[in-house]
Order: structure tokens, then C-alpha cells, then sequence
């Protein structure tokens, strides 16, 4: 048995698989998201304890037998969050996330600096490691004083689970302080925002051992001491070792909290002026590039709150056949957008509302806009050398069929729907666990699963769709100027 940990923005997912990689029970706990100001984005790092020890316990009282099997663990998480940490490892403060975008302006004068996107092959995004740390160096000076350690969120699970500060490529590509083509960090980049290599975990491949569980944790959940601990991924990429998305040519589209757009390549190919971000994968000597929306499934929660509907009932008003747009448009720059404007400042926007826009018509609206956002992600990609031909729903979002449709017409591509099961982040997770236990081949274990269903384009809607897409792109600048 293997054990895949998911720190999610919304939840910890704990999921079990046997040797032959068949998933065999899941633990879930969630996970609230604290905005103390407009732009911010927290979680208290003791709040992931609390729900990883939940999940666990769930996933124990369903499977005692099965769990006291596991002889590996791999970990996966949201990324770029800042863990502060004291010399005796106590958290200094709430992790910054992922979709916080406080440090802007720290984040444009990181990215003027042309060291950090040769470097790391990507803008300074606002949402990146580097420029979280320089924002609490201006604003919260004497707790940047006492950073010992920044880790990852998920590195700080692992530090939990076997007392030791290591972290993997895929994540810590994501901090501004990798060199991304060299996988290791950059001295240079530390010291360009006050900080030096002994404040960084050490690297290793996702694949590799990274920690091996504290004796007092697996007593307490019936495991054995010692099991090892893989390096793990960031949720992408730990989603695309899920997917079997590691070689050249393959992509997935994720409609999780954020929406990812996701290629795998052969080689680092970087090329920051589209905005797409270029990543270490999960396996030794392979990159990606991804295309990052943030707010993908949190705009249609958003409606949901707004209107008091559930997400689901929001989307079955729409029924099973694709409309034309309805002359209703949605940016979903909830919490600003990074691919393709690297925008911290714009916000959301429903333009052509008439009398007769009911909620369904919002709905709908909320659900293009997003596949036109995915659309940006593959206009982005393709300047960046990749071009797609077709790609794989992951992510909450894809129960949706009418989504799923939306995205496939607006993309003009097939969209796949893998066979019923669980093939998300934990699941890559528990793979990379399975790798680093048995010493497996990667590319045996990371397979592709078989194909459900294939969502087509409806070329009949393609024309309104195009159109709609041209109304959308024109709205970007127009809300941009008349942004606070
Ligand atoms: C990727 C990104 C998000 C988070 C949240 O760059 O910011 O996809 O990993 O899951």
C-alpha cells in the first residue's frame, strides 16, 4: 500500500493505493481560506495539521487493515505559499497562499531585475515565493528578522511528518529562487531578496526519498516507523504524475480552485513575455509549461454564494445541450489574472446585462468566461512553442459535462474524460510514494488512464463562440482602465 497526501486551498485529501496502483479509499478534511484584507489570501499552517491528522483518521477508520500496509508516502500541495519558520521551526506567521497578490509592487521590482526571469524562466508573479518574503521584509520587518527556514506548503507537512527541511523541484520552481534549467536553487536570486541557501530546505527529484516518518506519527496511526517519504510535487505536476502527463505532446486542463493549462515537455523551454509559466515536473530531467487562471471553479463558488445556490444545481439549470453565448460576458479576474496579463490590480467583470439575465444566464456567462480564460492559456502556450491537440479534464469543475463542452469549443479541441476513478494530486502523490519505496521506473508507473468519453467542439457553436471570445478579449483593456 502507498499513501498520497493532497494539501489542497480547500481541503486534505488522503488517498490510498495497492501495489498494482488501485486506489482503495480516501480521507478528506477541509480547509477554510482566511481574506483579512482585499488581495490576501492566508491559511494557519497548524490548520493543514489538524486537517491531515482528520483525513487520516477518516481513511483509518474505513481501511485500518489496509492503511498499517503503507510502505511509502508521497506528498503534494498547493504551491507557492510562504511557511515562515523561527530557528526552532515555529511558525512566524499565517502562509501567505498562492492567490495572494499583497506584494505586487515587490513583485514588478523583483521581475525588473532581468537576473530572475533568465534564471527561473518565469515572470516574478506576485503570487510567486520571492516577492512574498521581500513584501514581509518592508511590511513586517522584525518577523522576516527571524526567518530561519521558507518552506513550501507541502514541505512543511514534511517536516511535520519526519522532521526534516527538504523539498522537490517542481514546487520550489515555483519561488523565484530556483534555477530552473539547473535545478538548484540560485544564490544570486536568494540574495537578491535579503536571504541566503541555509534559509532554503535541501533538493531532491520528486521520485527520490525525502524523510522517513517519525516514529510517534506512526504509532499513533498504526503505521510502521521509517516508511519513506518521496519527494512529492506541487499539486500540477503531482496531478500530471497522476494523469500520466509526462512526456512531450501531453496536457491537461484543471478546473480546481485555480484553472492550469498544462503541457508536458521533453526540455526546458522557457519563455516568460507570454506569461506562461515553466516548471520542473515531478520526474527527473523533465519540465513543463502551464498556463494558470486563478480563479477557475472559485468564480462559479463565488456565484454559488452570491445566489445561494450550490455549484451543482447553478450548473444543471443549464441542461446537457451547449447555448450560444447569451451576449452576457464574465471576466473571472476575481483575484487578478496571471496568464496572459500578469494582472494584480484588474477585477472581475459581467458586461451586457439586460433585464432578461437570469441566473442561468450568469451561470452560463461565469462558465465561458472561464473556458475563454483557458483559451488565453492556449494562445499563451503556443507562443511559447507548444501547440496542443488535444487535452485531459481533471479538477472538481469537470463534472461538469456543460463546462466541459464550453472548454472544448472554446479551445476548438477534444477534451477527454478519463475513466472513471481518482487520478487528481493525491493520487500522482501516492505514485511518487510508490517510486520512491520500490525504486520503480517512473514512466512504468506515471501511465496515462484509459479514455471515458471524448468531448468534440460543436462546430456549430464555434462561430458564436468566436465571437464571444473577440467580446471577451476587448473587455480586458477597457476594465482595465477604469480599474481603481
Ligand atoms: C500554480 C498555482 C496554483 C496552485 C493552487 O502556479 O498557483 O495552481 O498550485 O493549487
Amino acid at each position: 500500500m502507498y499513501l498520497g497526501l493532497d494539501l489542497g486551498t480547500s481541503g486534505v485529501k488522503a488517498l490510498l493505493i495497492d501495489a498494482g496502483q488501485t486506489v482503495v479509499g480516501s480521507g478528506h478534511a477541509s480547509l477554510d481560506v482566511s481574506r483579512p484584507h482585499p488581495g490576501w489570501s492566508e491559511q494557519d499552517p497548524a490548520d493543514w495539521l489538524r486537517a491531515c491528522e482528520e483525513a487520516i483518521a477518516a481513511l483509518r477508520a474505513a481501511y485500518p487493515q489496509q492503511l498499517s500496509a503503507v510502505k511509502g508516502i508521497g506528498l503534494s500541495g498547493h504551491m507557492h505559499g510562504a511557511t515562515l519558520l523561527d530557528a526552532a521551526d515555529q511558525v512566524l506567521r499565517p502562509c501567505i497562499l498562492w492567490n495572494d497578490t499583497r506584494s505586487h509592487a515587490e513583485a514588478a521590482a523583483l521581475d525588473a531585475n532581468p537576473r530572475f526571469r533568465a534564471l527561473t524562466g518565469n515572470i516574478v508573479f506576485p503570487g510567486f515565493t520571492a516577492p512574498k518574503l521581500a513584501w514581509v521584509k518592508n511590511n513586517e520587518p522584525a518577523i522576516f528578522a527571524k526567518v530561519a527556514k521558507v518552506l513550501l506548503p507541502k514541505d512543511f507537512l514534511r517536516l511535520w511528518l519526519s522532521g526534516e527541511h527538504i523539498s522537490e523541484m517542481s514546487d520550489s520552481a515555483g519561488t523565484s529562487w530556483l534555477d530552473v534549467g539547473e535545478r538548484r536553487w540560485s544564490a544570486e536570486l536568494l540574495a537578491a531578496t535579503s536571504l541566503d541557501e541555509r534559509q532554503m530546505p535541501s533538493l531532491v527529484e520528486g521520485t527520490q526519498k525525502a524523510g522517513a516518518l517519525r516514529a510517534e506519527l506512526a504509532s499513533k496511526w498504526g503505521l510502521q516507523a521509517g516508511i519513506p517519504i518521496a519527494g512529492g510535487a506541487g499539486d500540477n505536476a503531482a496531478s500530471a504524475c497522476g494523469m500520466g502527463t509526462v512526456g512531450a505532446g501531453q496536457a491537461f486542463v484543471s478546473l480546481g480552485t485555480s484553472g492550469v493549462l498544462f503541457a508536458a515537455n521533453a526540455s526546458y523551454l522557457p519563455n516568460p513575455a507570454s506569461a506562461v509559466h515553466t516548471f520542473c515536473h515531478a520526474l527527473p530531467d523533465t519540465w513543463h509549461q502551464m498556463g494558470v487562471i486563478l480563479s477557475a471553479t472559485d468564480s462559479l463558488n463565488w456565484l454559488s454564494e452570491i445566489t445561494g445556490k450550490g455549484a451543482g444545481e447553478l450548473t444543471a439549470e443549464l441542461g446537457g445541450t451547449l447555448k450560444a453565448p447569451s451576449g452576457v460576458s464574465f471576466l473571472p479576474y476575481l483575484s487578478g489574472e496571471r496568464t496572459p496579463y500578469n494582472d494584480s490590480a484588474v477585477r472581475g467583470a459581467f458586461s451586457g446585462l439586460a433585464h432578461e439575465s437570469s441566473r442561468a444566464v450568469l451561470t452560463q456567462a461565469v462558465l465561458e468566461g472561464v473556458a475563454f480564460a483557458f483559451r488565453d492559456s492556449l494562445e499563451a502556450l503556443a507562443k511559447a512553442g507548444t501547440t496542443l491537440t488535444r487535452v485531459t479534464a481533471i479538477g472538481g469543475g469537470s463534472r461538469s459535462r456543460y463546462w466541459l463542452k464550453a472548454i472544448a469549443t472554446a479551445l476548438g479541441l477534444p477534451v477527454d474524460i478519463p475513466a472513471d476513478g481518482d487520478f487528481g494530486a493525491a493520487f500522482g502523490a501516492a505514485r511518487l510514494g510508490l517510486i520512491a519505496a520500490t525504486g520503480a521506473d517512473p514512466l512504468s508507473i506515471c501511465t496515462a488512464p484509459t479514455t471515458d468519453a471524448t468531448i468534440e467542439p460543436d462546430a456549430a457553436l464555434g462561430g458564436a463562440y468566436a465571437d464571444a471570445y473577440h467580446r471577451y478579449r476587448a473587455l480586458y483593456p477597457a476594465i482595465k482602465s477604469v480599474t481603481a
